[in-house]
């Protein structure tokens, strides 16, 4: 024999189990994370060519991954060179290359990162700015 009860309290407590974080996160909902690309670079860039390595959606969903073959090709394979969805060459390099157009780092990445709670460790050794912000050539909050 079912105990009844037994089993809709279990049912309630797997519902609150199941939608925690959608109950949790509810309250953070309203500053939906805005990614902002008015850099320097960007700007600098003509209106058809304002686009990233790949499409943004593919970006949005696996600009980790990228980063990550982008590493095993320059340490490993000793290839610098990358050929984005619009036949341009890039130079594989976070800092000179991803941070040279998102210079803006805590108001682009860190935009989604805090938002989501992710730290990437990279910073420890890798630059967020790009190298003319080390240089002193960049503003703060570029
Ligand atoms: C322990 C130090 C360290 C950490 C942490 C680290 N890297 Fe690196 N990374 C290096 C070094 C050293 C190189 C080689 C630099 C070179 O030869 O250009 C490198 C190269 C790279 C490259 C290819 C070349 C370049 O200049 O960009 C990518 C891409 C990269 N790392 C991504 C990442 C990402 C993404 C993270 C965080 C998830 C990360 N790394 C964390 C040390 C580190
Ligand atoms: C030539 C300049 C340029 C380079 C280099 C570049 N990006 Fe982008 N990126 C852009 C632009 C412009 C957009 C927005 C395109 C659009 O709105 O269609 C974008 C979009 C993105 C997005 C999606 C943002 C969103 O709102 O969802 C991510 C994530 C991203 N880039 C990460 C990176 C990473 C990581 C690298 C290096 C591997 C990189 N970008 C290299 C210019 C660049
Ligand atoms: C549109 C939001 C968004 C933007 C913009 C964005 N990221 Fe991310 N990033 C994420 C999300 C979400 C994850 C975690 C995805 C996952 O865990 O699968 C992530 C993960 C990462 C990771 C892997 C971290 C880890 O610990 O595994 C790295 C490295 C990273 N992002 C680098 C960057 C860099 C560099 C930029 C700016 C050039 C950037 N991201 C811009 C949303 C974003």
């Amino acid at each position: 024999m079912y105990d009844g009860g037994k089993v809709i309290i279990g049912l309630i407590v797997l519902f609150i189990i199941c939608t925690f974080p959608f109950f949790y996160n509810m309250g953070r909902a309203a500053k939906v994370p805005e990614p902002k690309l008015d850099t320097p670079a960007i700007k600098k860039l003509p209106e058809w060519e304002r686009v990233c390595v790949q499409p943004t959606p593919w970006m949005r969903a696996n600009h980790m991954r990228l980063l990550d073959h982008w590493r095993n090709w320059a340490l490993r394979e000793a290839n610098r060179e990358y050929i984005g969805f619009n036949g341009k060459r890039y130079t594989i390099s976070l800092q000179n290359t991803c941070l040279n157009c998102h210079s803006n780092y805590d108001k682009f990445c860190n935009e989604c990162h805090s938002y989501m709670g992710i730290k990437p460790y990279c910073w420890g050794c890798h630059l967020q700015k790009p190298k003319e912000w080390a240089k002193g050539e960049l503003k703060e909050g570029r």
